[in-house]
C-alpha cells in the first residue's frame, strides 16, 4: 500500500458541549483520492478539514496521518505533510511580498537557502504568477491571493493538499487555472465545498456529511447525480448537469 494515506477513526468534535458537530466519523482516504467534502452550510466540512490538520482537537476518536496520530506533538511533522489551504486568502498570506510568503515554509524547516529559492520558484511557476512574485500582497486580487496562497502550500511539496472552498473569489480565467493545478496534483487531495461544479471538474470521490455523519460516500459519478440524495441534504445538482446535451 502507498504510504500516502489518512485513516480517521471514531471521530466526534463538538465546539459546545452538548452538541455535536461531528458524531463518530470513520473513513480512510488514500494516494490518488481527489475527494470532494461537500454538505449544506454548517455541516462541518471546514472543521473537518481543521480538524486533520490538527487546529481543532477532537473529543474523541482518532487520526492518522500516514501512521502518524494527530496531536500537538507531532504538528510540525503533519504539516510538512500536508498543504492546507485556508478558505481565507487573508489568513494565509502575511509577508510583504509574494516571494516572501512563499518562502516562509520552506526557511522556517530550516532549508538552505538555494533549495528555498529552487522550491519558490517552482511553486509560483506551478500556478502561473511567476510575474506576481515581488508584488506586495495588499496589492494582489482575490483571485491572485489564493492563487498565492496555494503556492506558499507547494513550496512544502506536500504529500496531501486540504482546501476550504477554494472556488470562492475566483473570475473564470483563475477558476479553470485552480481546475487544471488541482487535476496535475496526483497524491491526495481533499476539497471542502458546496459548489458541486467545482467539485465535479476536480474530484473522483465525494463524501457527503450532514447531522454530524457521513451520509454518502462514493464515487463522484455516482453521488453528483443523484439528485434525489442531494436536495434530501439541502444541496442542489451541479449547474453543468442539469443542462440540456
Ligand atoms: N470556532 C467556532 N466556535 C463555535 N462554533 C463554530 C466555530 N466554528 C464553526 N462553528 C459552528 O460549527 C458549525 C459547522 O461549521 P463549519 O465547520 O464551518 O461548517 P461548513 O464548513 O460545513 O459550513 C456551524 O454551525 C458553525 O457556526
Ligand atoms: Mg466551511
Amino acid at each position: 500500500m502507498s504510504h500516502i494515506h489518512i485513516d480517521i477513526t471514531d471521530l466526534s468534535f463538538s465546539y459546545e458541549e452538548g452538541s455535536r458537530l461531528l458524531d463518530g466519523l470513520t473513513v480512510s482516504f488514500h494516494e490518488h483520492d481527489a475527494v470532494g467534502i461537500i454538505g449544506a452550510n454548517g455541516a462541518g466540512k471546514s472543521t473537518f478539514l481543521k480538524l486533520i490538520v490538527g487546529l481543532e482537537t477532537a473529543q474523541a476518536g482518532s487520526i492518522r496521518i500516514e501512521e502518524i496520530p494527530v496531536e500537538k506533538k507531532t504538528l510540525p511533522k503533519i504539516r510538512e505533510k500536508i498543504g492546507y489551504v485556508f478558505q481565507d486568502s487573508e489568513t494565509q498570506l502575511f509577508m510583504t511580498t509574494v516571494r516572501e510568503d512563499v518562502a516562509f515554509a520552506p526557511r522556517n524547516y530550516s532549508l538552505p537557502e538555494d533549495e528555498v529559492a529552487r522550491r519558490v520558484d517552482r511553486a509560483l511557476d506551478l500556478v502561473h504568477i511567476t510575474h506576481l512574485a515581488d508584488k506586495p500582497v495588499h496589492k494582489l486580487s482575490g483571485g491572485e491571493k489564493k492563487l498565492a496562497s496555494i503556492a506558499t502550500i507547494l513550496s512544502m511539496t506536500p504529500d496531501i493538499l486540504l482546501m476550504d472552498e477554494p472556488s470562492i473569489a475566483l473570475d473564470p480565467r483563475n477558476r479553470k487555472n485552480l481546475i487544471s493545478i488541482l487535476n496535475e496534483f496526483d497524491h491526495l487531495k481533499l476539497i471542502a465545498s458546496h459548489d458541486l461544479d467545482f467539485i465535479w471538474d476536480t474530484c473522483n470521490r465525494v463524501v457527503l456529511m450532514d447531522q454530524g455523519k457521513i451520509v454518502a460516500d462514493g464515487p463522484a459519478e455516482e453521488i453528483l447525480r443523484d439528485e434525489a440524495l442531494l436536495t434530501a441534504h439541502g444541496l442542489e445538482l451541479p449547474l453543468s448537469l442539469t443542462r440540456r446535451v
